[in-house]
């Protein structure tokens, strides 16, 4: 895991959480929005994070299917879940940082726009999509 704060925390739901952490590093919500599009890819370990499970169907495929989930499942809070998550009772889940993105207005309309794109990449600014993948490596190295 990265170091306490530098990355949200996952259990923590509050769309403001992401903008403060994001925040600090000079992301703008539609950064912010972009670059959780990473978690179409991999998934979550409960020996890591304590989170199980994948975000998609696919997680060896970068596509927009985790925007496309996230508006069009019926989430439901995993109770018994610790941390607390969301299933969408088809095998996928999300972490309440991820719920986030819906939950709030101006992410909500983000996360639309970028769920309806063909192909993910033509809707990504230049600078988000090079900041994934430097973001990316930096992840990797920080866990
Ligand atoms: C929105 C804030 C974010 C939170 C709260 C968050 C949290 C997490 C957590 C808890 C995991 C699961 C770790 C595990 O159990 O193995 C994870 C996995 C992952 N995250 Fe994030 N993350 C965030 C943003 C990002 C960003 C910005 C990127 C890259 C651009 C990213 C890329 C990934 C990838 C690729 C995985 C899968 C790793 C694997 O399959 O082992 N995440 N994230």
């Amino acid at each position: 895991m990265a170091p306490e704060g530098r990355l949200p925390d996952g259990a923590n739901g509050e769309p403001q959480h992401l903008r403060t952490v994001f925040g600090r590093m000079g992301f703008n919500d539609r950064e912010i929005v972009a670059l959780s599009g990473a978690h179409s890819v991999g998934r979550m370990h409960k020996d890591r994070s304590g989170f199980e499970g994948q975000w998609t169907p696919s997680p060896l495929l970068f596509n927009n299917e985790y925007f496309q989930l996230l508006l069009t499942r019926t989430w439901e809070a995993d109770d018994n879940a610790k941390p607390r998550s969301f299933s969408d009772g088809k095998g996928n889940t999300m972490m309440p940082s991820d719920m986030a993105l819906v939950k709030d207005e101006a992410f909500r309309a983000i996360v639309l726009e970028y769920a309806s794109a063909r192909p993910l990449s033509l809707s990504l600014s230049l600078s988000a999509r090079l900041l994934v993948g430097w973001l990316v490596g930096w992840f990797v190295h920080e866990t």
